[in-house]
């Protein structure tokens, strides 16, 4: 039996997507840009799709900005309104970024901006008070991820919006593991700037949008023909941009039936894994992504880390991950983990769950006797006593 849970990694397109972009390689693979048929073709393509995902966070199709994927979106945000500025100014972000939040913000940081972090809780919950203190006479721009991908941690986005948008400062959220998962409305929403990505909700890899509220201006990183409103050149991608579209639009078609679905089984694998001895569960069990699961295993020292149980479940058909996917690789304490007040032995052991379209109540219940039954193996219970 193979059972993938990592959807918060990527998530296979579906088909209605794979047979839209097919039609896209087939009969519609001219520039965009092109005045001729071939090129309208594309376009038209194009601008379906833009109203597809404008449609799935009600944004208007015009405040859609195409970009790689989310990375480069999160990088046009911060970097976009960064470079407005010819001496540097203040950012602040939370403490539990992805890195393509992080690692834009570090540049930053070398460039001479002053960067404050916002402490999270044990939950990885940012408390909105220390926004209202950490905001400064020339803070320009505050970003704070919506849903954590690594511990499922939901931010308070609405009320930090609102304090940023009091003091006249920008505001961006990485929307990228909320998107198509939660409702999103940016006419409710107080944000200026949102990324999202389309490999996280069905579609292909290689494409994302950052909406821009029609106001904001941003310096674009790529120039070039002036596509994109002239903030992404390059001539774009219209088959990824094409399967997004129809992702986008299929998710928000099926939000109201799929989010209920997942967090029952998301409640379901908790339970099961409750009282699991080894097993702490990290993030916040109410404002939580409806996907996502997350424990540490502790009490196994080096030897019995994230990766170790990463390795021992793929090894009987299951697919999880060790933290965030993009991290993977090296074996050093989860920074998010850390950032959240979990000692460097915790934070080696964080394990990531993450349910989807195709995962079944079975899918659920084998996947938690597997965890228990490698636990078991890896950790008995009279090695646990002599520690
Ligand atoms: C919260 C978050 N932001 C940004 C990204 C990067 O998105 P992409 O893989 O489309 O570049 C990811 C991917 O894991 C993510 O989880």
């Amino acid at each position: 039996m193979q059972i993938y849970l990592d959807y918060s990694a990527t998530t296979p397109p579906r088909q209605e997507v794979i047979t839209a972009m097919q039609d896209v390689l087939t009969a519609s693979w001219g520039n965009p840009s092109s005045l001729h048929e071939w090129g309208q073709r594309a376009a038209t393509l194009v601008e379906r799709a833009r109203m597809q995902v404008a449609s799935l966070i009600n944004a208007l199709a015009e405040s859609i900005i195409f970009t790689s994927g989310g990375t480069e979106a999160d990088n046009l945000a911060i970097l976009g309104v960064a470079q407005h500025y010819r001496t540097p100014q203040h950012i602040v972000i939370s403490s539990v970024e992805h890195s393509a939040i992080a690692e834009p913000v570090r540049l930053l940081e070398q460039w001479g901006w002053d960067v404050t972090r916002l402490p999270v809780n044990l939950h990885g919950r940012v408390n909105p008070i220390d926004l209202e203190n950490a905001l400064r006479p020339n803070t320009v721009l505050v970003s704070v991820i919506y849903g954590q991908s690594e511990v499922g941690t939901l931010q308070p986005i609405h009320t930090l919006g609102q304090i940023a948008r009091a003091h006249g400062v920008l505001f961006h959220t990485d929307a990228v593991q909320v998107a198509g998962r939660l409702p999103i409305d940016v006419q409710q929403l107080p944000v200026d700037l949102l990324s999202i990505s389309s490999h996280k909700i069905y579609g292909p890899q290689g494409a994302g949008a950052l909406y821009v509220r029609p106001d904001v201006e941003l310096v674009p990183m790529m120039l070039g023909g002036g596509q994109e409103l002239r903030l992404r050149s390059g001539t774009q991608a219209v088959p990824a941009i094409a399967g997004f579209g129809v992702a986008a639009e299929l998710a928000a078609a099926e939000l109201a039936t799929e989010t209920p679905r997942l967090i029952g089984l998301r409640e379901r694998l908790f339970e099961q894994l409750a009282d699991t001895r080894n097993l702490i569960p990290t993030g916040d069990r109410l404002h939580r992504l409806p996907h996502h699961v997350s424990f540490s295993v502790v009490g196994g020292g080096q030897n019995v880390t994230g990766k170790t149980l990463v390795r021992q479940l793929n090894l009987a058909g299951v697919g999880i991950s060790a933290g965030s996917a993009c991290h993977s690789g090296k074996l050093s304490p989860s920074p998010i983990l850390l950032a959240m007040g979990y000692s460097d032995a915790i934070a080696l052991g964080g394990i990531r769950l993450t349910l989807g379209r195709e995962t079944t109540a079975a899918d659920v219940d084998w996947t938690a006797m597997v965890i228990k039954q490698v636990l078991e193996r890896l950790m008995p219970l009279q090695l646990v006593a002599s520690r």
